[in-house]
């Protein structure tokens, strides 16, 4: 099915192989009254439950056993001073690396100085050295060439990369067996590695299930390139407190999310603030604004036109790294000493 594109099902189906050992099968939780609310039956993937609190740890796991060729259990043995690998972190998000403090491979992530702190905190807690770029795209690439060109690095994209995408197709192998009656999926996109991955699994898999995108109206590219019929990169920097969709669908991700995205749901700012508020307060999760994109997007007006027989939704939930000094009364207090040493 999948030659026109840059992973298939076979790719997923290796990845889930070289990470599953790594990673934690996060739970699918329901919400009475979120079911109330939208007369849908919901269910929640809990990837800010992933270790590094999202769904991005895929990217060292898969990557590294999929670019170097390794098994990564054979590759966790293996002292490897000689590789330098390089994260390029995408809009602002942390990758939440892991992998690379396992086999000892160094790791350079290029984040934009505007990222929340609690990310680049998490970042070097980790082991990887952080470089800082602009906010646009052309400034993390040109800042990219020239770490790989002084550290003869390897650039892993945090979306367009097929072997990020391929690790990402395993949450929807996850949640069609978690959710065996489920009839769509709603993912936050951003450069679409997250949305390409799971649409080419659950297309491979269960080509009925829908899968439905959401993004920031600030970022709508995603949405725009789907009306178009032609990849629509945003044209400058967007702002929205989903720093995770900041991203544009790119030239990997845009053939899948074509063909096989059913629809792109676009949500305001208020939206994202009054969803993320939602789960924090009924269903107790620390979800971050871009996990709640694609709450945003079924509580939306735009999601009422759906089919009600579309009744069994699952919204990824994919990440939980939240700014908490961005809560007034966190920021103002002083952190005694046992917690110093606690870094994120
Ligand atoms: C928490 C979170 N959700 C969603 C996304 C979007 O993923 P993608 O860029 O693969 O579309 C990101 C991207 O970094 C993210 O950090």
């Amino acid at each position: 099915m999948c030659a026109q594109y840059c992973i298939s099902f076979a790719d997923v189906e290796k990845a889930h192989i070289n990470i599953r050992d790594f990673i934690h099968l996060t739970p699918v939780l329901t919400s009475s009254i979120l079911n109330q609310v939208t007369g849908r039956n919901l269910y929640f993937k809990c990837e800010l439950f992933q270790k590094t609190g999202s769904f991005k740890v895929t990217i060292p796991f898969n990557s590294v056993a999929c670019i170097f060729s390794i098994p990564f259990h054979i590759l966790n043995l293996l002292d490897s001073p000689d590789y330098s690998v390089r994260f390029d972190s995408g809009q602002g998000h942390m990758p939440r690396l892991q992998a690379h403090s396992v086999p000892r491979i160094p790791a350079y992530i290029v984040v934009p100085q505007t990222a929340p702190n609690c990310k680049k905190l998490a970042i070097q807690a980790y082991g990887a050295s952080i470089v800082y770029s602009e906010q646009s795209d052309e400034s993390r690439e040109n800042i990219t060439k020239r770490i790989i060109e002084e550290t003869e690095g390897i650039m892993v994209h945090p979306n367009q990369e097929p072997a990020v995408m391929a690790g990402q197709g395993t949450i929807a192998m996850e949640v069609l067996n978690q959710v065996p009656l489920v009839d769509a999926l709603v993912v936050p996109v951003g450069g679409g590695g997250m949305i390409a991955g799971i649409a080419i699994t659950v297309k491979a898999l269960r080509p009925t299930v829908k899968v439905y995108a959401a993004e920031s109206l600030n970022a709508d590219d995603c949405y725009k390139s789907k009306l178009k019929g032609e990849l629509t990169p945003n044209p400058c920097p967007p702002e929205t407190i989903a720093d995770g969709v900041k991203s544009s669908i790119g030239l990997n991700t845009w053939p899948v999310i074509r063909d096989l995205v059913d629809d792109v749901f676009t949500v305001t700012e208020d939206e994202i603030k009054y969803a993320t508020q939602l789960v924090w307060e009924r269903m107790k999760l620390l979800i971050e604004p871009t996990a709640a994109v694609g709450v945003a997007a079924v509580l939306s007006q735009h999601f009422q036109t759906i089919s009600p027989e579309v009744k069994n939704i699952c919204i990824v939930l994919s990440g939980g790294n939240v700014d908490l000094t961005s809560i007034t009364w966190m920021k103002q207090a002083e952190r005694p000493a046992p917690y110093q040493s606690v870094s994120v």
